[in-house]
């Protein structure tokens, strides 16, 4: 079994030309590679392959697809045994097991839950309009708030009846099991072979889809006012739903929020409905209670902006306050809009159209923590004792926010808001992440403290501490032989040109024309290209021979003629005509490659070619693997100078080192992506 999020990054890491090239010599035509296709006896090539598009297609048979696809036709594996041949070349970690009988059943039983929770859906909905009850009592209710058919179609709103077992009835008629219906929790009884009964009777129905679409459970709203009943009836927590994970709305949110980089939180179903509706569905409801975390991460895959809309009375406020420091905490921005008094997102969003709601927004929304401010702020007037309860609050927010430059920006306002020494708050900011950071580490050491001994653990400590200091050799030999790489590359292919563009281009007139080649992008030389993309990061070669060989290269590539191979090995330096002989005759590396994944040899003649045409490949990764080494150098270096600015409670060296450190890990993050995409870089 392979986790969806693995396979995801299977496929995102196998690159289509790198794939078929391990088996087909592809030739660089206009934006696709072209070759023989492996799959019928091709004379002529017709195996196309889309970088773009990253699929391979023969013109010829047909045949073709995703990298996946051409892995299980070629190598005859099943879909999970390609998945794993390309883990294995994009050294992606698998962790695969076989299922164990107690979660062949589980899953059994997921899927179980699911399919009946697809069933609901479609009887509430079907009842809603088709239905004497249905219609009468649970449409005409959304009909008089006012919700139109659009939207009551997209949330998939329905109707449950008056009677006691209506679903349950329908459900087991059909033969859905009495187990699982009751596990879904949307039947109750049945003790003893006694009467189903069903969770949801005479109430409208609100589905919660997942964010993949999926329905894991139900809300209920109750018709009428009654004392003695729940507004609300919610589906209860089972193997399938687990509150604390789901966000109403999110399914039919996410593509607004990636495109508004916000996403407004709002109190109830209703909220999210009116605000569709007027045109506004960036819009999540956490269903009357704070936010978990589990929560606001699905937020973060799309967006860091969250704005938090509440009612403008004092219960309104109240709640804005409330659940808002764990948002903060999850480094999210944080803003605040209070409505009109008595107004919820769902009655104002009944009075406004996306414009004007839009507009409220842009003009009352205020930062969180200048909110939290203002508003105690008021509170507290003169008072000295209830101001310094004020700023210990302040404090207490500002110290969850986990990045130094935001924190920074914000003491510096609170302070101007309070009328205070910024400095006094960036002591007391200090003071509690300090503490926290204890904390932390005090339970994080009393884990380890259980695995092993005091002395045991000081080794270790001290280990790490010295690992750090010295430069380590693994990184040293890792340098010099990606330095050796670059060099090869230079030696063999040094004047060969990369990122050059062709396209096909009709010549003549009349009936006679033809279709020929015209450059399109001059490209540039390996050398040219290798040069200026390591000068554009300030990296030198280090090794001094090598160094010479590269500079060397550098200088002489003013004459097109040049012939680096030739050039290197009759060099009147021994040394530097040994080394290039060495590169010459070193075994080509596709073909080492090669060997490893078929078990067998191709001659070296076929496996040149095939690394000269990967040439825009293989040079920008060996590049950009030396700047990562150098980079995950220097994050090393910024973390010893702010180890150095924490004893030395050097609070504003550390804040600044800590944006330092960010950025590189920003680097480091999209040349890891570079990498595992093996994406062709151009400059
Ligand atoms: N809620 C709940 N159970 C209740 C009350 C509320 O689960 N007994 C949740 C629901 O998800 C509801 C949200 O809290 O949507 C907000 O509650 P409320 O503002 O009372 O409900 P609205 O959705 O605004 O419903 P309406 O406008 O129909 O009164
Ligand atoms: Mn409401």
């Amino acid at each position: 079994m392979i986790d969806k999020s693995t396979i995801a990054r299977i496929q995102e890491a196998a690159q289509i030309v790198d794939v078929v090239s391990d088996f087909v010599t592809l030739k660089k035509r206009g934006v696709n590679y072209l070759g023989l296709c492996p799959f019928h006896d091709d004379r002529t090539p017709s195996f196309s392959v889309s970088p773009s598009k990253n699929i391979c297609k023969c013109f010829s048979c047909g045949e073709g697809g995703t990298a996946v696809h051409f892995i299980m036709k070629h190598e005859q594996l099943s879909y999970y045994e390609a998945l794993k041949y390309l883990a294995k070349k994009y050294n992606i970690e698998v962790k695969e097991r076989e299922l164990t009988n107690e979660e062949k059943m589980l899953e059994s039983e997921r899927e179980s839950l699911f399919i009946i929770n697809e069933f609901a859906r479609t009887h509430f909905k079907s009842l809603l309009y088709d239905n004497q009850e249905g219609r009468t009592v649970g449409l005409t209710y959304f009909k008089e708030r006012g919700f139109r058919d659009d939207i009551i179609k997209k949330f998939e709103l329905g109707y449950a009846l008056e009677q006691r077992n209506a679903f349950s009835t329908e459900a087991l008629r059909l033969g859905y099991k009495k187990d699982f219906l009751l596990k879904t929790g949307l039947v109750a009884g049945g003790e003893n072979d006694g009467p189903l009964y069903d969770r949801f009777r005479g109430r409208v129905i609100f589905p919660v889809h997942t964010l993949s679409g999926k329905v894991v459970a139900f809300g209920g709203r109750i018709l009428r006012k009654a004392d003695n009943l729940a507004k609300y009836v919610n589906s209860p927590e089972s193997e399938i739903y687990s509150k604390s994970r789901e966000l109403y709305g999110i399914f039919f949110a996410k593509r607004a929020v990636v495109k508004a980089d916000n996403c407004f939180l709002v109190e109830g179903y209703t909220d999210v409905l009116s605000m569709h509706q007027a045109g506004i569905e960036n819009v999540v409801s956490s269903s009357g209670t704070a936010l978990t975390s589990g929560q606001i991460r699905l937020i973060r895959r799309f967006t860091q902006n969250m704005t938090v809309l509440y009612d403008g009375d004092d219960a309104g406020i109240t709640a804005a306050l409330r659940g808002i420091d764990l948002l903060l905490e999850e480094g999210m921005n944080v803003k605040v809009v209070l409505l009109p008094k008595g107004e919820d997102p769902d009655s104002f969003a009944r009075k406004q159209n996306a414009e004007s709601f839009n507009k409220f927004i842009a003009d009352n929304a205020v930062d969180f923590i200048r909110f939290k401010t203002q508003l105690l702020l008021n509170e507290t007037k003169d008072d000295p004792i209830k101001r310094a309860g004020l700023i210990s609050n302040i404090v207490q927010s500002i110290a969850l926010i986990p990045d130094g430059i935001k924190r920074s920006v914000y003491m510096k306002d609170s302070a101007n808001l309070l009328e205070i020494n910024e400095k006094l708050l960036i002591q007391e900011v200090n003071k509690i992440r300090k503490r926290s950071y204890n904390q932390r580490q005090q339970r994080s050491s009393q884990q380890r403290a259980s695995l092993n001994s005091k002395k045991e653990q000081q080794a270790i400590s001290e280990s790490t501490d010295k690992e750090i200091k010295t430069p380590i050799p693994a990184r040293r030999a890792r340098i010099d032989n990606l330095e050796q790489e670059i060099i090869r590359y230079i030696v063999r292919y040094g004047m060969n040109f990369i990122f050059q563009r062709y396209e096909k281009q009709k010549r003549g007139n009349g009936k006679q024309t033809e279709e020929i080649d015209v450059l399109v992008e001059e490209g540039s030389t390996v050398i040219e290209f290798v040069y200026s993309d390591l000068e554009r990061d300030n990296i030198k070669i280090t090794n001094p021979l090598y160094s010479q060989i590269f500079e060397e290269a550098y200088r002489e590539s003013e004459n097109p003629d040049f012939q680096p191979a030739k050039y290197f090995m009759s060099h009147s330096d021994s040394s530097i005509s040994k080394c290039a002989t060495d590169m010459l005759n070193d075994k080509y590396q596709l073909s080492k490659i090669h060997a490893k994944s078929l078990g067998e040899e191709i001659d070296d003649e076929k496996s040149r070619l095939l690394e000269e045409n990967l040439l825009e490949i293989l040079i920008p990764r060996v590049t950009t693997e030396l700047k990562n080494v150098y980079i995950l150098k220097q994050i090393e270096r910024v973390m010893r100078k702010i180890k150095e600015a924490e004893r030395k409670n050097d609070f504003e060296t550390t804040l600044k080192l800590l944006e330092e450190k960010r950025k590189l890990e920003e680097i480091k993050k999209i040349l890891a992506k570079m990498l595992g995409e093996q994406v062709i870089i151009r400059y």
